[in-house]
């Protein structure tokens, strides 16, 4: 569903992604973590279509991204780590704006019961202003599913939530993904995302150094030893610095 090939993103001189190349099925989600700068941002928004890749490929449910890039975005959301919403839309009137984007008719049957799984129902003739940042998440998130997407990123989605908001966070992604969608997400929670990815990509200054089930990459860095943590896997692979 999502096919990335030789994939590099430069800023100028600097290159912020380096020849990544992966592919992520129907069902499956992959958690694509490392350390501050590593490129996952770039790299979620280069498979996003939001900015161009410098060279490379990436095919979203057999629509290259660049080539043919409303077909792909038709079939794909991008959920950004802050949400950006309209001041003056209430929360309603956000997902009639984001159906007439997309040409969905008869958008309440869909929109209705997003609302109510999101729990923002109650919030329905809200301003922005007047929610908390959980539940504008909640809200950018209700737009960006309104078009059924099947491929889904997601930059940072659990910082800033509560217990509750997380739970809550990663059901939702875990209902997507059984209902067939292929999801990326980035996260430094890497006790939350082993609850909810089935694989894993570690970057490291633009690189992949790692990619793999949970359990194919926990037997390459346990060395030996059981019951690793992601977290301790990603010390490991990783060299534990800051860069
Ligand atoms: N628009 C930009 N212009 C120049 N450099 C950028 C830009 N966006 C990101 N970078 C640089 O690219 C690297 C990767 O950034 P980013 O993709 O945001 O990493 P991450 O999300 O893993 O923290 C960083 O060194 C960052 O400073
Ligand atoms: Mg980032």
């Amino acid at each position: 569903m999502i096919e990335v090939a030789a994939l590099t993103k430069r800023y100028g001189d600097f290159t912020a992604v380096r020849d990544l190349s992966f592919t992520v099925q129907a069902g499956e989600v992959l958690g694509l973590v490392g350390p501050n700068g590593a490129g996952k941002t770039s790299t979620l928004r280069c498979l996003s279509g939001i900015i161009a890749a410098s060279t490379g490929q990436v095919r979203i449910a057999g629509h290259d991204v660049t080539a043919d890039p409303v077909a792909a975005k038709r079939q794909l959301a991008f959920f950004p780590d802050e949400p950006r919403l309209f001041d003056y839309l209430t929360v309603r009137q956000h997902l009639a704006f984001v159906a007439r984007i997309y040409g969905i008719d008869d958008h309440q049957r869909i929109a209705e019961p997003l609302l109510v799984e999101l729990e923002i129902a109650d919030k329905a003739d809200q301003l922005p202003g007047e929610l908390s940042r959980g539940m504008k998440q909640k809200l950018a998130i209700a737009c960006g599913l309104l078009h059924g997407p099947r491929v889904m990123f997601f930059d940072e989605p659990l910082t800033g939530l509560d217990p509750l908001g997380i739970r809550r966070m990663k059901d939702s992604i875990l209902r997507r993904a059984r209902d067939g969608a292929a999801i990326v997400l980035s996260s430094h929670l890497l006790h939350l995302l082993e609850e909810v990815c089935s694989h894993v990509l570690i970057l490291k200054q633009g690189e992949k150094i790692a990619h793999g089930s949970i359990p194919d990459i926990s037997s390459q860095f346990a060395l030996g030893e059981t019951n690793v943590s992601l977290e301790e896997i990603f010390l490991r692979a990783t060299g534990g610095t800051e860069n």
